[in-house]
């Protein structure tokens, strides 16, 4: 075929090593590809989804009040820990991994992980390994800082996933020759989703590695949900299962609220649970998708899943996820699309697999910088690389924050606040405009500041905000 040409000619410009991995990435690609021209119309049957069963989406306070037997530190010497580490930190106006970026004295996504496990291999003398799946956008930069861990007691290990070409929408050919790109130009390759981890992760023997010594299990989340720590009542629960059971993969999934109208919720299809995104949903009933009475639940990305399942599905060829088509235009205006998959898509291949709903404390991701306020704040303490609520925060419920763009980029974010204000109280905050933060300002309830065009409002130092507006070129 033309793509398989197009793809012959840009594997000729690579040399050495470089070629090697790109054949690899190559072939996965063209998989993908073909699959990808071979889907007709939706995935799903709307009338043919189901409600999950009652026990296969448990809540975790049942699995926690089980207790914990003593032989965990057994369990735990069969986890892994997997960070979801291809992405870059544009969305917060960063260049390089997102994992690097500091989110709370100074410590970095990254620090925090390994702190986070370093503490439990502590605690319990115990071995859980921490591994990187890192991407071309992430790998140098990343295994650059690793070295600053070398004498922390958590071994690290990365795998690249894989490097595919961006194909252009009308032609469908990889915009590589196109523009006649080749190497290096970040433009015309993407990393294709965390769907991509089973691949990845198996090509690059690391699996193999890990299972030969002694390694039964995951716990996969994304790098920038500080929420998703080892949960030892969820691991006891998944290495438990009486043996005609076994659980070979646990989703965490947590209650939906009008704000979480993105992800993707579990359903009961063809006899198993599967993982409904947004884009699966004909447009009729995207309203009903997004509704918190039908779907209750959404994926964290927290997920628990048996190594042996992987190796197995993998060499059998029968892991199975939906082709997300990610739409893009680039710098000079070209339009291009990237075939993706996602990671928790998979659950319908594994046996015996359940979700978890675990409380809301699990999913803390940042996304934004008005994330990076809320972390950053003492709604939250931090406490061996784990964040938890302050126990002086009457609800329970995090704030709605909502930074203005000239908030947008970190760097600009940090000048506009000379120390991070109480926010103990608050629930509701809106800035726009050209507002900065002086020390020790304290907001409470709801507070809104809006800075027009051509105006600055500076909140002085000490300032109380409770239940206020502030605008134009009111003084407080
Ligand atoms: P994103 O930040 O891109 O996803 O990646 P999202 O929009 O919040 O939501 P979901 O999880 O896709 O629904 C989430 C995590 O996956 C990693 C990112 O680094 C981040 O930790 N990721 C994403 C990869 O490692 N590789 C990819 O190709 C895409």
């Amino acid at each position: 075929t033309s793509m398989d040409a197009e793809l012959e000619k840009l594997l000729d410009t690579a040399t050495g090593a470089d070629k090697e991995v790109s054949k690899k990435d190559f072939e996965g690609f063209k998989t993908l590809f073909h699959r990808f021209l071979q889907v007709k119309g939706p995935s799903v049957e709307w009338p043919k989804i189901n409600r999950p069963p009652e026990d296969s989406i448990q809540p975790y306070e049942k699995i926690a009040a089980r207790g914990l037997p003593d032989s965990v530190a057994n369990s735990l010497n069969k986890l892994v820990v997997v960070k979801l580490n291809g992405g870059l930190g544009t969305s917060m106006g960063c260049k390089g991994p997102k994992s690097l970026i500091s989110v709370r004295n100074e410590n970095t996504f990254l620090d925090l992980t390994v702190q986070q496990i370093e503490h439990l291999n502590k605690t319990y003398n115990t071995h859980v390994p921490l591994v990187l799946m890192n991407s071309f956008n992430t790998d140098e930069d990343t295994k650059k800082i690793l070295q600053k861990y070398t004498h922390h007691r958590v071994k690290i290990h990365t795998f690249n996933q894989s490097r595919y070409p961006r194909i252009n929408k009308e032609s469908l050919l990889p915009v590589a020759t196109d523009l006649g790109m080749t190497g290096q130009n970040a433009d015309v390759w993407y990393p294709p989703g965390h769907g991509d981890i089973y691949g990845s992760f198996y090509n690059s023997g690391l699996l193999d590695q890990l299972i030969a010594e002694g390694k039964e299990y995951i716990f996969v989340s994304n790098i920038d949900n500080l929420g998703a720590t080892v949960d030892l009542h969820i691991l006891h629960h998944l290495v438990s299962q009486p043996n005609g059971k076994r659980c070979e993969f646990i989703m965490e999934v947590t209650d939906k609220t009008r704000a979480d109208v993105k992800g993707g919720t579990l359903i009961q299809y063809d006899g198993k649970l599967r993982l409904l995104e947004i884009a699966q949903v004909p447009k009729a009933h995207v309203d009903e998708f997004k509704s918190v009475t039908k779907f209750k639940i959404f994926n964290t990305n927290n997920l628990w899943i048996s190594l042996d399942a992987i190796k197995r599905l993998q060499e059998q060829n029968a892991m199975e996820m939906e082709i997300i088509v990610n739409p893009k235009t680039l710098d000079g205006g070209l339009n291009v699309i990237q075939l993706e998959t996602a990671v928790g898509a998979a659950i319908k291949s594994f046996e015996n697999a359940m979700g978890i709903n675990v409380p809301r404390s699990r999913f803390l991701p940042v996304k934004t910088v008005s994330d990076l306020l809320l972390v950053m704040s003492n709604l939250y303490s931090l406490e061996a690389g784990s964040l938890t609520m302050s126990q002086k925060r009457e609800f329970p419920t995090t704030p709605h924050i909502k930074l203005g763009s000239s908030f947008n980029k970190v760097q600009e974010y940090q000048n506009r606040f000379e120390s991070i204000p109480d926010m103990l109280e608050l629930d509701h905050l809106t800035v726009s405009g050209d507002v900065t933060f002086g020390k020790q300002v304290s907001l409470k309830g709801t507070v809104i500041i809006i800075a027009n065009h051509g105006d600055r409002i500076d909140i002085p130092a000490g300032t109380i905000l409770e239940n206020k507006i502030v605008s134009g070129n009111l003084r407080i």
